[in-house]
């Protein structure tokens, strides 16, 4: 089989890793890559967001499958421009991929079919939001509609930033189009966990459950960023919260999907909170999480490539996803400065050396190759992660690596995963 993989992050490099180790995989292109994923994949410089570039590409090179890690492309018709040409790929069509792609269409669909979430109300112009956020009881969560680059939720404890929020999407328009219509959501108390979970649009089956870590620093001190760490499996996800996410969230939304005539095939993220058992929707993302991904793929058992086809073409019922008993744990390691400025081109050093206990993979994120270094090219740099017995064996696995690698400014947190072990 030929697989093309889109995207060049952790997530991907985690995704193709996977992939690679597929009996059914021949040959793997990334588009663009990274120099982790070029390890296992030709890396093709074409960007994620190059619809027709990517969509030339699988044709010229007889892609079986093509795999899309980040939003944007789903969100933007990728998978209905490779379906014209009758080309598999995985991942929802536009209108499905609107459950991520608009906040506003997933709380009604969540309304309509009274799927658990937070209440809200949605305005398209800035004086009527306004007029709501000067009466509504704080404290609140302002969400741009659109896609924002996971910059546009504000938590806002006090009235002024509830104003600030508001003002900032819709007057000042930090986030373009994306702020045009704004979501004012109740605030939820609770502890977040991820069930990602695949579709075939009749079957849903869920991933094993996770917990990323947002805030920058220990004790979720600081500004948000994509994810300094996850682990899996989460256990604030017990049996019985995930028996009740499993009804009234995962076969409520297949079948409000079903209803809005939407064939999805591809992954459907549900971030949860959880409180006093109770799990509410926060959003849906309709890709794998990144960094979420990192301890699901070294955990999973089952060939993930023949999952994917089978969920592509309609056969999940069919698909048997294994995982390990044990725990997985990654640290993101950051550039200095992250989420906010930081400089690029530090030489990365003792990634070999980590990896050399064969329960860690470090999985790279915002690398490049300078001649023959290792540099960093992004934020998030990379997600080390590892296999142990139980969460605590993982996470003294995972920073023992950690401590095998170098580079100028690196930063992480110390805390991945202690949530799990209170
Ligand atoms: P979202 O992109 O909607 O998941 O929001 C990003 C983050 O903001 C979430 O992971 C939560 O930490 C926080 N958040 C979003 N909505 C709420 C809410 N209604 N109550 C409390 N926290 C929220
Ligand atoms: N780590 C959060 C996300 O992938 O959306």
């Amino acid at each position: 089989m030929n697989v093309l993989v889109v995207g060049g992050g952790g997530r991907e490099h985690a995704l193709a890793w996977k992939i690679a180790q597929s009996r059914l995989a021949t040959t793997m292109y990334a588009a663009p890559g990274n120099p982790g994923i070029a390890r296992v994949a030709e890396c093709v410089d074409i960007a994620a967001s190059d619809v027709k570039g990517l969509l030339k590409f699988a044709k010229d090179n007889a892609i079986d499958l093509t795999v899309v890690g980040p939003e944007a492309p789903l969100v933007a018709g990728i998978a209905d421009a490779f379906k014209k040409e009758k080309l598999k790929l995985f991942g929802p069509v536009a209108a499905g991929a609107q459950l991520e792609g608009s906040k506003g269409f997933a709380k009604e669909l969540m309304r309509a079919h009274s799927i658990p979430t937070a209440r809200y109300e949605r305005f398209n112009t800035y004086n009527t939001a306004l007029e709501y956020v000067r009466v509504v009881a704080m404290p609140v969560v302002i969400k741009a509609d659109g896609l924002a680059a996971g910059k546009g939720v504000t938590v806002c404890r006090e009235r002024a930033e509830a104003i600030e929020a508001v003002d900032r999407a819709m007057k000042e328009r930090v986030f373009a189009d994306a702020g045009d219509t704004v979501i004012v959501e109740e605030y939820l108390e609770g502890e977040e966990a991820s069930i990602i979970c695949l579709t075939d649009g009749r079957t849903i089956a869920s991933l094993a459950t996770s917990q990323d870590h947002k805030p920058a620093f220990d004790g979720d001190k600081g500004p948000n960023t994509g994810g300094m760490g996850a682990y899996s499996p989460a256990p604030i996800v017990t049996d019985a919260v995930y028996d009740l996410t499993e009804r009234e969230v995962m076969l409520p939304t297949i079948h409000a999907l079903k209803v809005h005539n939407i064939t999805y095939r591809g992954v459907v993220y549900i971030g949860l909170m959880i409180a006093d058992g109770e799990p509410k929707v926060l959003e849906y993302n309709v890709r794998f999480g990144d960094p979420e991904t990192q301890p699901l793929v070294v955990r999973l058992k089952s060939d993930l490539l023949e999952i994917m086809m089978l969920t592509v073409e309609g056969k999940l019922d069919q698909a048997k996803i294994e995982w390990d008993s044990r725990a997985a744990v990654c640290v993101v390691l950051a550039s200095g400065g992250y989420p906010g400025k930081y400089e690029k081109g530090r030489e990365i050093t003792g990634i070999d050396e980590a990896q050399s206990d064969r329960d860690v993979v470090v999985f790279q994120a915002g690398t490049a190759r300078n001649g023959d270094r290792l540099v960093t090219a992004g934020g998030r740099v990379l997600g080390v992660t590892a296999l142990g017995q139980d969460i605590k064996a993982a996470q003294q696995k995972a920073y023992e690596a950690v401590g095998k690698i170098h580079f100028d400014g690196m930063h992480y947190r110390r805390d991945i995963a202690d949530k799990a072990l209170r």
